[in-house]
């Protein structure tokens, strides 16, 4: 039998990797016929080490395990799928898991992240099949009939970029895949690379020949070991197999990569600045135009996809720009792996089709909260998004719906928070996580935001709040309107939310007197 004890992070930080070592021993000892397979996560962080057993009757599943729970699942016939106080039933049938619609994720959590053979059998590869024997023009099409938009969070739509990149003039272009997944509360980047990094080599592979890019980088975070691990193993055992090399799968066009380490600036997020820091350069912002597509990396013209954008593309070409695009509202199309994140019950990733409204989202695949206690707000699209109250809760989840609310969607990260969060709290933090990590080019940002700390402060302290409250709505303005890129552009979002949304919260404690 084979037993799945996921390898992802969040598994291993809850003790995946004891639970493995305590079973391969266990098996061992007892003489059993069985193999362990380190898997990617199926995103329930809740029943992490989330372990399965692969039955003739399909997958069960068993979890939070521990390793000292090792032993009583042997003893219960853990091969053979047997009951257990952990035991979750048939994987596939966990409401949370059964629910969604993974496209992108379709294998993470099902595969040996780093056997092609385990990939390819689950309809790795089809995509990029089809891609070689096409012309770029034609690729290019497909993506963009997809209706794919970015993924990091802008939502440019992912084929007009790449069509910007094929008509650029240049010997040399590159395909950068943003893997500075710096967004609170977000894991999806991290989990494909973990759970099928052949996914993200094989939609870097497709830009490549798509766009006439020779060359691809990942850059991603150095607090994500586990993932630049992965991703290193499988370009090696990519480049062996001539999935990259000089003769991408015989069709005699070339693409190879590597994965680069950034040194964890939040800013390197930023598309620009992550091409500094790739060049070795100070991660600073560069002005806008040119666009990375036209002058990206070493001047050259550059693919920057976010590693989701680049996963989802596989499925794109092995079904079909149709098949991807019936899926989604309005113009957002296709599937969205939401992060959910913070008070949360069920935390996890959860992928289906945009236009859930968020209060579905919440209080029923999440759960509500940890603490039992009423949800008072959600912050989504990562520290520079919204605050969204109970109120909008039936804002369907789709790009124009949210910006329509003064929100963001994001990188689809969701974070929750009960009745016992103060909101002037959270608006202060905003000011001041923009302050620690503006890179200073640009005086709204670099200057605004510890204005901005301090108004709070002030706020806080009962010192004429409402002139303070007036200010600090002006300042938002100001960085909105004037700061050159998202994080002080952006960082008004959660700041005005909260004042908008939790007036309460932003009126002055009342003062002791001595
Ligand atoms: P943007 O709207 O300036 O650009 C979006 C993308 O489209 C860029 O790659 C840009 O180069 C490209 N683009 C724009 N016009 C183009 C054209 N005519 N042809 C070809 N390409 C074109 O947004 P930006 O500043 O890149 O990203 C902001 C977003 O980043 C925010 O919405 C925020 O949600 C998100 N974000 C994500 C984080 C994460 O961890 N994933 C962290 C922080 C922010
Ligand atoms: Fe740098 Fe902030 Fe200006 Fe962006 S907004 S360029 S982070 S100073």
């Amino acid at each position: 039998a084979k037993i799945y004890i996921p390898r992802d992070a969040a598994a291993v930080a809850l003790g995946a990797d004891k639970v493995a070592k305590a079973m391969a021993e266990a098996i061992g000892a007892r003489g059993l016929d069985a193999t362990i397979v380190r898997n990617g996560s199926r995103g329930m962080h809740w029943l992490e080490p989330l372990i399965e057993v692969e039955t003739a009757d399909g997958r069960v599943a068993y979890g939070p395990v521990k390793a000292h729970d090792v032993s009583s699942l042997l003893d219960a016939a853990l091969l053979d799928g047997g009951d257990h106080a952990l035991c979750l039933g048939k994987t596939e049938e966990i409401p949370f898991l059964k629910q969604q619609t993974r496209l992108t994720f379709a294998r993470c959590g099902i595969i040996d992240p780093l056997s092609l053979d385990d990939y390819q059998a689950h309809g790795g590869l089809a995509g990029l099949r089809n891609a070689i024997a096409m012309a770029p023009q034609d690729i290019v099409a497909q993506v963009t009939e997809s209706g794919l938009r970015g993924r990091g969070g802008a939502g440019f739509p992912t084929g007009i970029k790449w069509k910007t990149v094929l008509d650029a003039a240049g010997d040399r272009k590159y395909i950068v895949c943003n893997a500075d997944e710096g967004d609170s509360g977000t894991f999806a980047d991290r989990m494909i690379m973990e759970g099928d990094p052949f996914v993200l080599i094989e939609g870097m592979a497709i830009a490549g020949i798509a766009t006439g890019a020779t060359k691809g980088f990942i850059y991603t975070r150095s607090e994500y070991p586990h993932a630049i691990a992965a991703m290193a193993e499988a370009i090696e055992i990519a480049r062996k197999a001539g999935v990259l090399g000089t003769s991408v799968l015989g069709s005699g066009r070339a693409f190879d990569m590597e994965v680069r380490e950034g040194a964890g600036a939040y800013v390197c997020g930023e598309e620009t600045a992550l091409l500094n820091s790739l060049e070795g350069k100070r991660g600073i912002v560069r002005a806008k135009p040119p666009l990375p597509a036209h002058k990206g990396l070493f001047d050259c013209p550059t693919v920057i996809n976010n590693v989701i954008s680049l996963a989802s593309v596989p499925i794109i070409m092995d079904k079909g720009a149709a098949y991807y695009r019936d899926f989604g509202m309005g113009r957002s199309r296709g599937t969205i792996p939401i992060q959910i994140a913070g008070n949360v019950k069920h935390a996890g990733l959860y992928e289906t089709a945009f236009g859930l409204a968020l209060g579905e989202i919440i209080d029923h695949i999440g759960g509500g909260t940890a603490s039992g206690r009423p949800v008072k707000a959600v912050q989504v699209g990562g520290p520079l998004g919204a605050y969204f109250p109970r109120a909008l809760f039936d804002t369907p989840f789709d790009y124009e719906a949210f910006a329509a609310r003064d929100g963001l969607i994001g990188h689809a990260g969701i974070v929750v928070f009960d009745d016992t969060v103060d909101m002037l709290h959270q608006a202060r933090f905003a000011m001041e996580f923009c302050a620690v990590e503006s890179c200073g080019k640009c005086t709204p940002c670099r200057i605004g935001s510890t204005r901005g700390v301090e108004v709070t402060d002030r706020i806080a302290a009962g010192i004429e709040p409402e002139k303070n409250r007036e200010l600090l709505a002006d300042l938002c303005n100001t960085m909105k309107f004037g700061s050159l890129c998202a994080l002080g552009g952006f960082t008004p979002y959660p700041v005005m939310s909260a004042m908008t949304h939790f007036p309460d919260d932003f009126q002055p404690a009342p003062r002791v007197q001595a």
